[in-house]
């Protein structure tokens, strides 16, 4: 059924501190990596979204065993070798992450795997993973798009790749097959969110990595097994991000967003977002397991100006500039930003839908395949009805259009509300909260 919500009026001021739920990537990558260690791993404060659901009915499928009660989520995994016959079948639902990295995982596999997704993620592409790893030695039955047939081979050669779209999913997925192979895998990797290399340097599994100015070079070696990962995840800080802007938008208002991952390869959206005018600070900040943490204070910002934004932020915001694209609706300018394609390869076209949002609301902008222009107005407030609908469900096209309608007015219709169970299920709950 579809679940429509309607917003005719802006949020009430606040001045409140709350918690985002558990980081997704963290999340989906603590469950593939427990579960190719025997031992059990526990994690706390687990993002209980469909993506890490999804992941976890993937696990099981390939033997692992899990138990997920309230805040804690226990795997005992089944080693780096799948002991299952026959065919597998996974279905990797919306997620993109899920999908391209449990392929990586999946390389030493006897077993032909077939994977599928939602109809979002049918249309996303595969050749960035299917590529290395048929360099590995697997075979596909597709060049690009799921539905695929996987398999893999006992012993994958270990390859040399280099990664040029800045993709940690791509990354990730090749790092995963490298763990299974005999000998060192090289991989040249565009700048992009190191979470993984981070995990697999805290596991003590042997990896080196050289740091560029825009590429990583990564080196790791193959082992024969991994030890267990007991972990808390930090808030996410692509949830965060729509909360950040609410604030910034809204009048009068204040809120400390708690324990938040703060990894410098995605705060790129705090970068962009002072560049604009926010008042943003960090407070207590901690390092847990290699990850950078902290509280994220935020106030109301009245001025706010354009920004011609640096293509050295693209990656580290890249899950955020739906929402920023708000913000330079309401900034005193003109803003661009540019060299965003992948933009249009997420969960929906998304800067497709970011001009469609911004036409809707009357702001002008001017999109290309890979730009946007906004010319944004400080004095916009809307009266008129605005609906938005088939946007293949996409989270954040959601939570975007739920946050311009609570901070610029007018009456809303926003179809699909089902879509945030995705990657932030307690959204609109926190919301209801702040405008008690
Ligand atoms: C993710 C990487 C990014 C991001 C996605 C999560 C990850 O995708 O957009 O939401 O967890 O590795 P790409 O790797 O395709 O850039």
């Amino acid at each position: 059924m579809k679940k429509i919500l309607n917003i005719k009026e802006k949020i009430k001021p606040f001045n409140k501190s709350i918690f985002v739920e558990g980081d997704k990537s963290l999340s989906i990558r603590w469950v593939l990596i427990s579960s190719l260690s025997k031992k059990k791993s526990t994690a706390y404060n687990l993002l209980k979204s469909e993506d890490v659901m999804s992941s976890i009915n993937c696990i099981k499928t390939l033997g692992s065993k899990v138990k997920f009660d309230q805040n804690k989520c226990e795997i005992i995994g089944n080693g780096l070798n799948i002991k299952k016959k026959g065919q597998l079948f996974l279905n990797a639902g919306n997620s993109g992450t899920l999908g391209r990295i449990i392929l990586g995982l999946l390389i030493n596999s006897r077993n032909k795997i077939k994977l599928i997704g939602d109809k979002s993620l049918s249309k996303r592409d595969f050749s960035r993973v299917i590529k290395p790893l048929k360099k590995f030695g697997a075979s596909f039955n597709v060049k690009k798009n799921l539905p695929l047939t996987m398999k893999g081979l006992k012993n994958p050669k270990p390859i040399k790749y280099i990664e040029t779209r800045g993709s940690a999913q791509c990354k990730t997925s090749i790092m995963f097959a490298a763990l299974k192979s005999k000998g060192t895998t090289e991989i040249k990797a565009k700048k992009s969110r190191n979470h993984t290399e981070l995990l697999f340097k805290y596991l003590k599994i042997p990896i080196e990595i050289k740091k560029g100015k825009n590429f990583d070079v990564i080196k790791l070696k193959g082992v024969k097994k991994i030890n267990s990962l007991n972990y808390k995840v930090p808030g996410d800080i692509s949830s965060c991000a729509f909360f950040l802007v609410l604030t910034i938008l809204s009048d009068n208002s204040q809120l400390l967003i708690k324990n938040v991952n703060i990894n410098p390869s995605r705060t790129g959206v705090i970068k962009i977002l002072k560049r604009m005018g926010a008042i943003i600070n960090f407070r207590n900040q901690k390092i847990y397991k290699g990850e950078k943490i902290a509280d994220i204070f935020v106030k109301s910002s009245k001025k706010l100006r354009s920004i011609d934004c640096p293509k050295k932020w693209n990656s580290s915001a890249i899950d955020e500039f739906l929402i920023i694209f708000l913000v330079a609706a309401k900034a005193k300018g003109i803003s661009y930003f540019k060299n965003l394609d992948e933009l249009n390869q997420k969960e929906s076209p998304r800067l497709i839908w970011a001009s469609k949002i911004l036409d809707l609301m009357g702001v002008e902008n001017t999109m290309t395949s890979n730009s946007l222009k906004i010319c944004g107005n400080p004095n916009l407030l809307l009266k008129k009805r605005i609906m938005i609908k088939n946007f293949l469900k996409d989270h954040r096209v959601f939570m975007m259009s739920t946050i311009a309608a609570l901070t610029f007015g007018g009456n809303w219709k926003i179809n699909d509300a089902d879509s945030i169970k995705t990657s932030f299920p307690k959204f609109l709950k926190i919301l209801r909260e702040l405008n008690r």
